[in-house]
């Protein structure tokens, strides 16, 4: 029976690379690559550098080109399911002409596959059509929520407090409540404007990287810094990844 390990790399810094991790790249034969185009050139070389110091040579690589998808379609639903079918057509050809019968595969995920990443329902989604049989192991990574943690020397949640997980375009639907401390992902750089001054951010860019700034205070004091210090790293890398921390203070508490 195939196998695929679906293995959590980190956000960006090699040394986020568990030893879990590293025996597990080491077990498979053949790295899937997932090319989503010109802008993931980044993340693709960062693995690439994984795969150099941490595995010994001679695996494969296989490249599957992401389907492009309709980001303006008329039937939004029927795109996206047209786009999801696309993808794990693509994922199971790849897989079925790529890996022998009792070959091992990988697939290199950025952060932890359980957050914000689709490679998991896509191999749910290549197995329900029963093209491909395989098994299926996943390897857990640091998220970029704990990268941002790290990096700030904080603790996420209020002290017995829940935290929000959301997407950048989400938020300004649902914004931090009192007291609330929320995690925005996903963002395009927009979803700070959509939020009251008062409110405290912890947002940090490129975590865990040469790159990483960080910026913590009153979004009234630290919109403008935030907005030029991402700015700035995307006219300079090409492309940047952010996070933060919301958190509204109840009572006139900050963190
Ligand atoms: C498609 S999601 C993938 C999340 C990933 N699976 C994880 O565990 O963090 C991409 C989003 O994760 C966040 N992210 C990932 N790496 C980051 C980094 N090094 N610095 C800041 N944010 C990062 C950003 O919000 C980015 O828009």
């Amino acid at each position: 029976m195939r196998k695929i390990l679906v293995i959590g790399i980190g956000t960006g810094n090699p040394e986020h690379v568990t030893v879990q991790a590293i025996a597990a790249m080491n077990r498979a034969d053949v790295f899937f690559v997932v090319d989503k185009g010109t802008g993931a050139a980044g993340l693709n070389a960062i693995r690439e550098q994984i795969l150099t110091r941490f595995v010994k040579p001679g695996f494969r690589t296989v490249t599957i080109a992401d389907p492009p998808r309709d980001r303006r379609p008329a039937d939004y639903e029927g795109a996206v399911a047209d786009w999801h079918a696309a993808r794990a057509r693509a994922y199971g050809a790849a897989i079925a002409d790529g890996l022998g019968e009792d070959g091992c595969g990988a697939f290199l995920v950025w952060g932890d596959p359980s957050l914000y990443d689709s490679t998991l329902r896509i191999l749910d989604a290549v197995r329900a059509e029963g093209r491909v049989t395989f098994d299926c192991a996943v390897i857990p990574g640091i998220a970029s929520p704990q990268a941002l943690a790290a990096a700030h020397r904080m603790v996420l949640n209020g002290i017995g407090e829940p935290l929000r997980i959301t997407t950048g375009r989400r938020l300004a639907a649902t914004p931090p409540a009192e007291g609330e401390s929320v995690i925005v992902m996903l963002d395009d750089g927009g979803a700070l404007a959509t939020i009251d001054d008062g409110t405290f951010v912890w947002w940090g860019a490129c975590v865990g990287t040469p790159d990483e700034a960080v910026v913590a205070g009153r979004l009234g004091e630290v919109r403008a810094e935030i907005a030029a210090r991402r700015a700035a790293l995307k006219a300079a890398r090409g492309w940047v990844m952010d996070i933060c921390l919301l958190r509204k203070p109840a009572g006139g508490e900050g963190r």
